[in-house]
């Protein structure tokens, strides 16, 4: 399969962090002129994508900020003449020593996760629709954790099943003007804050079995299935929900009994 983003312009929120910067290199390596948004801290993703010769900028704005937000995207929409490509990847969740019970759930974590993985999903999709050209592509990162949930992540949960629904009720709004909204659900993918997370063997013991593929993915394939559903390849895929998880949520049990 070849895809190919020559001409188009692709934002990706988060593209600072482990996902984010493995899909702005790889969007920047099929062609796209690539608009590289985080709060912060841009210039070396864009530094690493130009000195490859290709085409990206930063972008450096709050997505929970919807002035800013609106800001920003009449501005990419300004230098690139609209937007093909919106990916919704910016996402937060609680560090381990915030993984609670609900009963003790930190009010602070679930008002920010909320804002943050569902509000600037709405808020970033909402104000990129006006400049969005018609046949262009929407790609949410939800997690697997919106369609199964996990314990003591209940905001994260929350708002990332959620995401799902949202991105559903878009598709069928935007599909008379030909603009598609799919979403991506990772599994456990190997970055340093998940690598953090499992940093003892036992607990990573624990999690690998629970994976059908025992083993975490790797950025890039989230990058590669994110191109995929942005790309004309996916031209009659909207509103679907696709799991890259190595079978995490296959529903049966991943170990022999
Ligand atoms: N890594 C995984 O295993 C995994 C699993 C499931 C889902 N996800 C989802 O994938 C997406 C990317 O996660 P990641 O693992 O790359 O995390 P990450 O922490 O490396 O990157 C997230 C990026 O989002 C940015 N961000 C956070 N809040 C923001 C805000 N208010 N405005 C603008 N930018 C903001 C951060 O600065 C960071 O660069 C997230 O939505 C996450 O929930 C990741």
């Amino acid at each position: 399969m070849n895809i190919m983003f020559e001409n188009k312009t692709v934002v990706i929120t988060g593209a600072c962090g482990g996902l984010g910067s493995a899909m702005a290199k790889r969007f920047a390596a099929d062609g796209a002129r690539v608009a590289v948004c985080d709060l912060r801290g841009t210039d070396a993703i864009v530094d690493a994508i130009t000195a490859e010769g290709y085409a990206a900028r930063g972008f450096e704005f709050d997505i929970t900020d919807r002035d800013a937000v609106r800001t920003a995207m009449a501005e990419i929409a300004e230098i690139y003449g609209g937007i093909d490509v919106l990916v919704n990847n910016a996402g937060i969740n609680v560090d381990s020593e915030g993984r609670k019970h609900v009963d003790d759930f930190s009010d602070k974590w679930w008002d920010l996760i909320l804002k943050v993985d569902l509000d600037g999903t709405y808020n970033c999709t909402k104000l990129a629709i006006p400049y969005m050209h018609d046949g262009a592509s929407i790609v949410n990162i939800s997690s697997i954790v919106g369609m199964v949930p996990l314990r003591n992540q209940c905001a994260f949960t929350a708002a990332k099943a959620a995401v799902i629904n949202f991105t559903k009720a878009i598709a069928m709004e935007l599909a008379p003007r030909g603009i598609r909204a799919n979403v991506i659900c990772p599994g456990t993918i190997g970055i340093a804050i998940t690598n953090q997370l499992w940093k003892d063997d036992g607990a990573m013991t624990g999690l690998l079995s629970h994976i059908p593929m025992g083993r975490q993915g790797n950025p890039n394939e989230i990058a590669n299935a994110t191109a995929f559903l942005a790309s004309d390849a996916a031209s009659y895929i909207t509103g679907a929900v696709l799991p890259v998880d190595g079978g995490w949520t296959c529903g049966g049990y991943a170990r022999n009994f």
